[in-house]
């Protein structure tokens, strides 16, 4: 049982393979946090919440003459607003009469077998019946208002899920905050690591020492965002790669979010996570109820390394779905950095014929083939075919791809409108803006009302009008503005507030109807990039374009920073020309290759200018991606080094779940004249088996505790791709 409710002590035990989560019904109803961190037994942890009579924390009235059961500084499951707790609270609650106070409290629960689900929303799915689910029904005496919470325990992988749904019973309430989750902390000063970045530079690794008041990352943008992510880190002071407890926490939702810790007044810690409240307000009407979005938790006391093992195990395999979960990914090559939108036809059956002969194994047209879309000031909203520019039919098009033994993708952009389109000059309403105001334009364009259901059917029925005609085995799903100038012409006043998570849902529902009516076709995530990388949008696709950043040392720090909250094999990653067309840099192709090898592998340049050489560097990757796609894509991945303190090289490693086999990779980032050693301590390997690395042979241990000695550079950003052999056991 991983799931259990002691009568004696009202405690509720959640307990995973290395993991537990306590909570207690205290005095009055009130849900207690008591623990969460390394597995122990089924002892109440209770007696560590210090109780002690606090000024100006007053006391919930039924604790009579105990000053000392103080909502302000008791550690709390679900905070609410407005009965006495000050610090940051899950829940906001406008009642009709203008109140603005909730109090829920325990009532009963029930422990069922398998895994809860939310309708509409992404969660983990676990299969084979593996998973228990916790339902704690919560109410607010006042009002007879509901609260669900969700607790998932996934035991072998070591996960928690919470979520949570408001049910309204009684008039019209407005929720005007509802977050999905609270983690409090008696006494531990941590440290917070969250990814920020911006368009072209995503998810770097920042650590920030938590300090009274509040700290916070988010997003107001309409998607998770390059500027934060929504995968955070708690960590003691002491903990780093490999030592110290750190708790996981990520968001499986893809619009706007808030994520903040506070330090209070005595110095506990409390995080809380969910949607953003800036840009939400939702409106129940009598016994309606809505679902706040699911958080997955992740504890690990090995460091940030045994987290991220963890949490790339889970989302492998209990949040990545469909035919595309375990199958190989095909060797890509997309048109973009190759042509952008100055292409036709011929063109891209010249770069097929190449791909074709290189070993490379689909060729995807991105941005350009269809309505008026020769740059990025028109088109978007026209799904129909540009048969001009392509010199015959995309369905032909498709065809001749086929016939040379390539598959064939297709880049969409479904959530938005070039006003100069036919589109929009039918319906201009459709788009996201405030009448009387201009709207905000971003690359030119507008975004969809996703949220109006004919705009939703409209574009549905132009994309799978495509789909339905034109062979195709993968799609790129792009998003390429942040949303602003909220406001729907389809909601009334009282419901604007909801716009921006309507949009959310409608996108979920969009992906949910085309990957169930297209399960063979393989689904990349894109927003500019990586602006929607999050464990939402992998419920749906099972990698996600990394960043529109393709220079191979920037990609260091990029996929360094993702690697923390994602499995390599989500990413998506590619070699592209030198000069790089971001940055102008110049590095060598096998470097390229090295970088773009550690993820879900492709190409991005021109194949038809290579000279016969480059081209057998491409076909040598290839050949030696396809065998490391199993460690790359099912292994362990540990970082060795951080690209923010090792300025001499970067590496990385993985590791086959057996141990037996494994792949080491650096990139020089700093040359030295008269240079220092460099050492790499591998991770990961079977401490008294013979490995070969390189031609020679040592212990796991020596490889682990001693290292490697990488050699001297001689070129600047050179890179070394060693595979790792078990020889004896
Ligand atoms: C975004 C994507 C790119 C490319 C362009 C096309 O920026 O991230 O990869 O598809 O759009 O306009």
């Amino acid at each position: 049982m991983a799931i259990l409710f002691q009568k004696e002590t009202n405690i509720f035990h959640l307990q995973t393979k290395n993991t537990a989560y306590q909570m207690k019904v205290a005095e009055y109803g009130v849900l207690l946090h008591n623990y969460y961190g390394q597995k122990l037994g089924e002892g109440d942890l209770s007696y560590l919440i210090m109780r002690a009579d606090r000024g100006f924390s007053g006391n919930p009235y039924e604790a009579g003459a105990d000053r000392t059961f103080s909502l302000d500084s008791l550690p709390l499951e679900y905070p609410c607003f407005g009965i006495g707790d000050y610090r940051t609270d899950c829940i906001q609650v406008i009642h009709e009469d203008g109140s603005n106070a909730i109090d829920f409290r325990y009532k009963s629960h029930e422990i069922q077998n398998g895994k809860y689900s939310l309708e509409g929303l992404p969660t983990m799915h676990w299969e084979n019946g593996e998973g228990e689910t916790l339902v704690i029904n919560m109410e607010d005496a006042a009002t007879g208002i509901k609260l669900k919470l969700y607790y998932g325990v996934l035991y072998e992988k070591d996960v928690i899920t919470r979520a949570a749904e408001i049910i309204n019973s009684k008039g019209n309430i407005i929720i005007n905050r509802g977050l999905s989750l609270c983690l409090d902390f008696a006494n531990e000063r941590m440290d917070m690591i969250h990814f920020y970045g911006k368009h072209a530079m995503e998810r770097e690794f920042e650590r920030t020492p938590l300090h009274h008041g509040k700290h916070s990352i988010g997003s107001t943008r309409g998607t998770s965002s390059h500027q934060h992510n929504p995968f955070v880190i708690l960590c003691t002071k002491d903990a780093t790669e490999d030592y110290g407890d750190c708790y996981g926490i990520s968001f499986l939702y893809s619009g706007s979010f808030l994520a903040e810790a506070e330090v209070d007044q005595i110095g506990q810690t409390r995080f809380v996570m969910g949607i953003q409240p800036d840009t939400f307000t939702w409106r129940l009407e009598e016994e309606e109820s809505l679902f706040l979005p699911e958080t997955a938790l992740i504890y690990s006391h090995e460091g940030f390394s045994g987290l991220s093992l963890r949490l790339h195990d889970a989302i492998r395999e209990n949040i990545i779905r469909g035919e595309w979960k375990h199958k190989r990914r095909p060797v890509l090559i997309n048109n973009w950095e190759a042509t952008y939108f100055d292409f036709d036809g011929d063109k891209l059956l010249a770069i097929a014929k190449d791909a074709k002969d290189l070993g490379i194994e689909m060729l995807v047209l991105d941005d350009g083939w269809f309505g008026k879309r020769d740059n990025d000031i028109s088109g978007l909203g026209d799904w129909y075919v540009n048969e001009k520019k392509l010199k015959g039919s995309l369905k032909d098009l498709s065809q001749r791809v086929h016939e040379m033994g390539l598959k064939f993708g297709l880049w969409f952009e479904p959530e938005m409108v070039s006003e100069d389109s036919d589109l929009y000059r039918m319906h201009p309403d459709w788009t996201i803006k405030i009448p009387g105001r201009n709207p905000n334009r971003s690359r030119f364009q507008l975004v969809l009302d996703f949220s109006r259901e004919e705009v939703y059917q409209t574009i549905r029925d132009m994309v799978f009008g495509i789909l339905d005609e034109v062979p195709l085995e993968y799609i790129k799903w792009d998003m390429n503005r942040s949303i602003t100038n909220l406001y729907s012409t389809a909601l009334p006043a009282e419901r604007q507030g909801e716009l921006s998570h309507r949009y959310i849902l409608n996108l979920y529902r969009f992906l949910e109807e085309l990957t169930a009516r297209y399960p063979h076709i393989l689904l990349e995530g894109c927003s500019g990039g990586g602006g929607r990388f999050d464990a939402g949008m992998l419920y749906y696709c099972p990698q996600i374009w990394c960043s529109d950043n393709t220079d191979a040392i920037e990609r260091l720090k990029i996929q360094y920073g993702t690697s923390f909250g994602y499995p390599i094999g989500s990413v998506g990653s590619h070699v592209s020309a030198s000069p790089n067309h971001q940055t102008g840099r110049k590095t060598p192709w096998e470097t390229r290759g090295t970088v773009a090898m550690s993820g879900s592998f492709g190409y991005e340049l021109d194949l038809n200018k290579l000279t016969t050489e480059e081209k057998a560097v491409i076909k040598g990757q290839v050949r030696e991606y396809h065998s490391y796609y199993n460690l790359i894509h099912e292994g362990d991945y540990y970082r060795l080094t951080s690209p923010y303190e090792d300025t001499r090289a970067t590496a990385w490693q993985f590791v086959s779940k057996d141990k037996r086999e494994g792949l080491f990779f650096a990139v020089v980032t700093g040359l030295q004249a008269n240079p220092a050693p460099v050492i790499m301590k591998l991770k990961g390997l079977t401490a008294k088996a013979i490995y070969e690395v390189e031609g020679l042979r040592h212990t796991g241990e020596m490889l682990m505790l001693g290292g490697i000695l990488l050699p001297v550079p001689t070129e600047e950003y050179q890179s070394y791709r060693y595979s790792i052999k078990m020889i004896s056991n």
